[in-house]
């Protein structure tokens, strides 16, 4: 009996660990819009396997893909309500909410990756990251998402003109609708989630997305034609609540932020390496691709969205990039 009672003392014992471990892990909803093949999922692995092993299995990560948790817009709302813990996003609706991140948003801003990866790696990159703070949102990381080419359904797209009155779905940003204006297309801002259904049924003739997200979409059973016209570069955020980061320990936080670096780094590379392989994909699976556009006459129709943004936004954070790019 007494031994009866010690294995049952014991057993008692053991479960009440395992209930102590399992109460102990706190969930963290990520949440980001694109398909579990996407750069952005890459992402969401490397963040998941960073934070429970820095962790030592005190967080785990689930990840809601497609945009089960709402479009970009509302997940970012969904931050300052704390309804989901981390997000990552393009900064497409960012500006919104933080004005000052609408300046990486201008088209033709950046000429390549290494330059807009360099100036995201840079202070003035974390001093954006930091004045998310003032907005209710953690400022974690700084992803990628790449540069934007455009897609439609009815023609070649190689000068302005042939933009001309086409209605192309941009993200719910200003400044891109402004670009896109001023190309003479007709910009109509919508949540990505509705997208693929507003191209099938013919509400919208194009979009505009990187490769990355082209290829994760299956977009060419929704459009013939792609263009590299390359007319911005579209960084993306991991971003924090406040709600879930603010009540963590110095050493907690740390090891979010590590786990959005090595979220960042992992999409980055992911997106280098679609950027090399995906424009053959989308040919194999029959989208008729544009490569050698003269991006002059893109670059002129635009300029006017720059005195816009200066008029609006001041031309500092503008000048401090150019100077650095
Ligand atoms: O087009 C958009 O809204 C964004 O590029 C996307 C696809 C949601 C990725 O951030």
């Amino acid at each position: 009996r007494p031994l009866v009672t010690a294995i049952g003392g014991a057993v008692t014992l053991g479960l009440a660990g395992m209930a102590l471990q399992a109460q102990a892990a706190t969930e963290v909803s990520l949440g980001h819009t694109l398909s579990s093949n996407s750069h952005y999922a890459v992402g969401a692995q490397a963040f998941k396997e960073t934070l429970e092993e820095l962790s030592d299995g005190a967080f785990t990560v689930t990840e809601h893909t497609s945009g089960s948790l709402g479009g970009e817009r509302e997940m970012i709302e969904g931050l300052q309500i704390g309804t989901v813990d981390i997000v990552i996003t393009s900064t497409g609706p960012l500006g919104n909410f933080v004005p000052e991140t609408y300046v990486l948003d201008l088209p033709f801003l950046f000429e390549d990756y290494d330059q807009a990866r360099c100036v995201l790696d840079s202070d003035l990159g974390d001093e954006l990251l930091a004045k998310m703070g003032e907005h209710d949102l953690v400022g974690l990381a700084w992803s990628e998402n790449g540069f934007r080419h455009m897609t439609n359904s009815s023609r070649e797209i190689a000068s302005p003109a042939d933009a001309e009155g086409l209605r192309v779905r941009t993200m719910e940003n200003e400044v891109h609708q402004e670009a896109f204006r001023q190309m003479g297309a007709r910009p109509t801002p919508m949540a990505f989630p509705e997208l693929f259904t507003a191209l099938q049924q013919g509400t919208v003739d194009g979009q505009e997305n990187p490769i990355t997200v082209i290829v994760a979409t299956n977009f060419w059973e929704v459009q013939d034609y792609l263009s590299l016209t390359g007319h911005v570069y579209s960084p993306a955020a991991v971003l924090g609540s406040p709600i879930l980061l603010d009540g963590l320990s110095d050493e907690e936080r740390e090891w979010f932020h590590e786990a959005a670096r090595a979220s960042a780094q992992a999409t980055r590379q992911e997106v280098s390496r679609l950027e090399e392989e995906g424009v053959a994909l989308l040919e194999e699976n029959g989208m008729t691709v544009k490569t050698d556009i003269d991006i002059g006459p893109f670059q002129d129709a635009v300029e006017p969205a720059y005195e816009i943004f200066t008029a609006e936004h001041g031309s500092e954070m503008l000048e401090r990039i150019q100077e650095q790019a």
